[in-house]
């Protein structure tokens, strides 16, 4: 049976990424006996620059009527400056909204190879592996209302934090399951001191867990879950979090592995999953061949296993990379003694691996 995967390459070096990417799928599509036929389709300010919106209803019927999509990157210098309503960030949050993707899955794993690329000390990285989970639909993100208006003479800007009862039980959900696929341990980040809607949140998240006995359950403040991360980020096994404290938490998470060029990304729960690489357009290198496709082609081993129930794709592809990158770095996770590759050279090399194992 053919399997229609859309390819959103968007701004910047998503472009350059997605086609490396593009290459391992084919690969893989071969190795496996699938046919998959690839769409591609404009987002974000690339897609505003031929059509007005960076969410154009052809791109969004594209990925509606997929079986899954691989996106780049959006945003760049050029439409930093576009009304809030058009910015190519806007085609993000409509996409995950449209498509229902309330469960976003962040792994930050550290590879052996690149615990001297994180700003940590080897001791405190040497072994993490967390995973993220982030709810990506609700929130402050979504909540209204939401503007800003003159208020007694001033400008008063706001938005709101709001949960529904269903929204967290249905994230609980993934964190709990997820949970029990890894180590067994699940934290669950909140500001339950201060603001209600997380309040709520913790008290489902505690009913949910009667539905999990089996996995331990934690409960942080975020304030200090940034701290910890930072302090003994090994702490961690799964992590499940709202929209805004996931957003950031993500990011600290990613640092903790010292190269955000390598960390891959799926954003499930509708009936299409979407896939990207956490980092973003980098503008200052792009349309020059020397971005790290890793996390991109990871995303490709995530889009197998969770769309196309392939999981031993996604083993082989990340066993694949670890061995690529004993030899060849791109320039972000340059180290000596190491090959200096450029892009296109990377995704070659991770093909090359695949065929030896
Ligand atoms: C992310 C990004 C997005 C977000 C932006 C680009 C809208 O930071 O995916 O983490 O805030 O969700
Ligand atoms: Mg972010």
């Amino acid at each position: 049976m053919s399997k229609n995967i859309v390819i959103t390459p968007g701004d910047g070096i998503g472009k350059e990424v997605t086609a490396q990417a593009r290459k391992v799928m084919e690969y893989m599509a071969k190795r496996f006996k699938l046919v998959l036929e690839f769409t591609e389709v404009p987002i974000g300010g690339t897609a505003y620059d031929l059509t007005g919106t960076p969410l154009p209803d052809e791109t969004l019927q594209a990925c509606k009527a997929a079986d899954a999509i691989l996106l780049g990157a959006v945003g760049g210098p050029q439409w930093e400056t576009l009304d809030y309503s058009v910015r190519p960030e806007r085609a993000l949050l409509g996409l995950r909204g449209e498509l229902q993707l309330y469960a976003n899955l962040r792994p930050a794993q550290i590879y052996g190879e690149l615990v001297g690329a994180s700003t940590l000390k080897p001791e405190v990285v040497d072994g993490a592996d967390i995973m993220v989970i982030r709810e990506l639909t609700g929130g402050i993100y979504f909540g209204q209302p939401k503007g800003v208006e003159i208020r007694n003479g001033e400008r008063v800007g706001f938005n709101t934090l709001v949960y529904s009862e269903s929204e967290i039980r249905r994230i609980a959900k993934v964190g709990f399951e997820t949970a029990q696929k890894r180590s067994g341990r699940l934290t669950s980040v909140d500001k339950a001191n201060v603001l209600e809607a997380t309040e709520l949140w913790r008290n489902v998240v505690q009913d949910v867990h009667n539905d999990y006995p089996d996995v331990e359950l934690n409960h942080m403040y975020v304030d200090n879950a940034a701290m910890q991360l930072i302090r003994a980020p090994k702490q961690f096994d799964t992590i499940v979090t709202t929209n805004m404290f996931g957003d950031i938490l993500s990011d600290a998470a990613a640092m903790i592995t010292g190269s955000i060029g390598m960390l891959p990304s799926a954003s499930l729960g509708g009936k299409v999953g979407l896939y990207e690489p956490v980092h973003g357009s980098a503008p200052d290198i792009a349309g020059q061949n020397l971005a790290n496709p890793l996390a991109t082609i990871l995303s490709v081993g995530m889009l197998f296993r969770y769309s196309l129930d392939l999981r031993e794709a996604d083993e082989l592809i990340q066993k694949a990379v670890e061995n690529t990158i004993k030899i060849y770095r791109t320039a972000d996770i340059m180290a000596e003694g190491k090959t200096s590759v450029d892009c296109q050279w990377m995704g070659e090399e991770v093909i090359k691996s695949l065929e030896q194992i």
